[in-house]
């Protein structure tokens, strides 16, 4: 089914019936209007591309799995006093972004000389939290879910060095069922060091405890990071990482004796709560949602920990209209979904090609003439200001076997000035990131052992 805002799916099915009642009379069938994205355009509420500070969400979310919510937005709860500006949002994903591209870049083969991967290497923090729980009886903490990253891990007593924003630490003393060390596998050592891009640190033990995601869903013997040591910005309110990359200590690994290696998201949009489901619960959205298989990585044995999820993005389209750029563009080093990652990255050649499309389709508005901070990483940008509304071209992201995605309002438009709105896309050197300004609240599932990720929904909220 195709992605639709919630007054087009309204009016799909007004118009499908009259389309049904009228066919049998009429051999010419009206045009949809313009208004109403069925021609690649949308009438988009200037208000509604800006940030809320109010959180709108009733109680939770989805009526299952657990509960998400922006680290920085008022559906949190974390207590966190000034939300990060734009400068420092665009700072941490542009050092995100160029780690992860380090990390390709030791797989290309001039570099492969020089460089032993560097698997102690692990991404940024994500924007996005749930919490579970560690223990007999359970502690509960707030983690970040990442999908770059696989170890999981909080903050334990004592610590040396705890990080300042954090309120909670796992007591490993307090609990019944904590067992240290001999319950990782060898391979893995037990001490951990990760060191992610923007230079965060967190340095610990190993340990084994019992995992509680919902009261339903506990996993004796969890291996996750015990932090002993942390240093730098996780983040207001955050604990530690959820990791659900493809690695061996991935908490999709662990859990697939239960779950078969299945979960999926929602990423609310800042005023709403989304929700995180795992195994037959995220199965059960199948049937409304587009599939693409997963594909393999580049130096696919190094990448391990932190196991990106790769698939093929083969085209973009705006305002309906194909860019028709090579597949080939895509292709190398490849395509990753990304949690963490904020605003999408593509390579040079299909950005300028996205960009002049969508200059074209947006040409009856005047660009901003705000100038571009340092740091802003958005280059086309829009004065909407005294505007009720925008008519906002469609962006489709075309992945392989037909599984389009397509993309509207805030997945397509980034600002936090109805005087300065922009292009929610950057320009990256070779790799695709699919950030998670174009992942907000649609159902992403990853269908690890099916080999494929879906695609669909629209709101986080049912
Ligand atoms: C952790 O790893 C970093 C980078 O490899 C290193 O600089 C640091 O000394 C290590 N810390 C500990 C406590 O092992
Ligand atoms: C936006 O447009 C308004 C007039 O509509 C103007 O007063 C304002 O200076 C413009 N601001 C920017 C940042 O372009």
């Amino acid at each position: 089914m195709a992605i639709l805002c919630p007054s087009t799916a309204i009016y799909h099915l007004l118009f499908s019936s009259l389309l049904l009642f009228f066919s049998c009379y009429v051999s010419a069938i009206p045009v949809y209007g313009a208004e109403e994205g069925k021609d690649g355009f949308h009438s988009t509420p200037v208000s509604s591309l800006l940030p809320k500070n109010k959180c709108s969400a009733s109680a939770r979310g989805g009526s299952q799995g657990l509960p998400i919510t922006q680290k920085y937005g008022p559906c949190s709860g974390s207590g966190h006093s000034q939300p990060p500006s734009p400068q420092e949002i665009f700072g941490r994903d542009e050092s995100r972004v160029s780690f992860i591209n380090s990390k390709f870049n030791q797989y290309a083969p001039e570099n492969l000389k020089d460089h032993t991967p560097n698997n102690k290497l692990f991404d940024e923090d994500g924007n996005f939290l749930v919490d579970v729980a560690f223990g007999t009886p359970p502690q509960k903490f707030t983690l970040i879910l990442d999908t770059g990253s696989s170890i999981t891990w909080t903050q334990c007593k004592p610590c040396v060095r705890c990080l300042k924003a954090s309120r909670r630490h796992f007591d490993p003393s307090a609990s019944l069922t904590y067992s240290l060390g001999s319950c990782i596998p060898s391979t893995v050592g037990n001490t951990y060091n990760m060191t992610y891009g923007d230079k965060s640190t967190s340095v610990g033990n190993y340990g084994c405890d019992t995992m509680t995601l919902e009261h339903s869903d506990v996993f004796p013997k969890f291996q996750f990071g015990c932090g002993r040591n942390n240093e730098g910005d996780f983040g207001s309110g955050a604990d530690g990482m959820l990791g659900l990359g493809q690695g061996q200590l991935s908490t999709v690994s662990q859990t697939a004796s239960k779950f078969k290696k299945v979960f999926s998201y929602c990423l609310p949009e800042e005023d709403s709560i989304g929700s995180l489901l795992f195994g037959e619960k995220a199965t059960s959205q199948s049937s409304s949602l587009k599939f693409t298989s997963l594909v393999n990585g580049p130096g696919t044995s190094g990448l391990e920990e932190s196991g990106y999820y790769f698939v093929k993005l083969l085209d973009i389209s705006v305002g309906n209209k194909r860019l028709n750029i090579p597949s080939s563009v895509f292709a190398s080093p490849g395509t990753i979904i990304d949690s963490g990652t904020v605003i999408t990255r593509l390579p040079q050649r299909a950005y300028s090609a996205l960009k002049a499309a969508f200059k074209k389709a947006m040409a009856k508005y005047p660009l901003s003439n705000g100038r571009r901070k340092k740091g802003d990483i958005l280059d086309t940008c829009y004065n909407l200001s005294g505007r009720k509304d925008v008519l906002l071209p469609e962006i489709v992201l075309h992945f392989g076997e037909g599984a389009d995605v397509r993309l509207n309002g805030k997945r397509v438009i980034w600002g936090n000035d109805a005087s300065r709105l922009c292009l929610a896309f950057a320009g990256n050197s070779e790799l695709t990131i699919i950030g998670n300004r174009q992942q907000v609240s649609l159902t992403v599932l990853y269908d690890i052992q099916g080999g494929r990720i879906g695609f669909g929904g629209n709101g986080c909220s049912k």
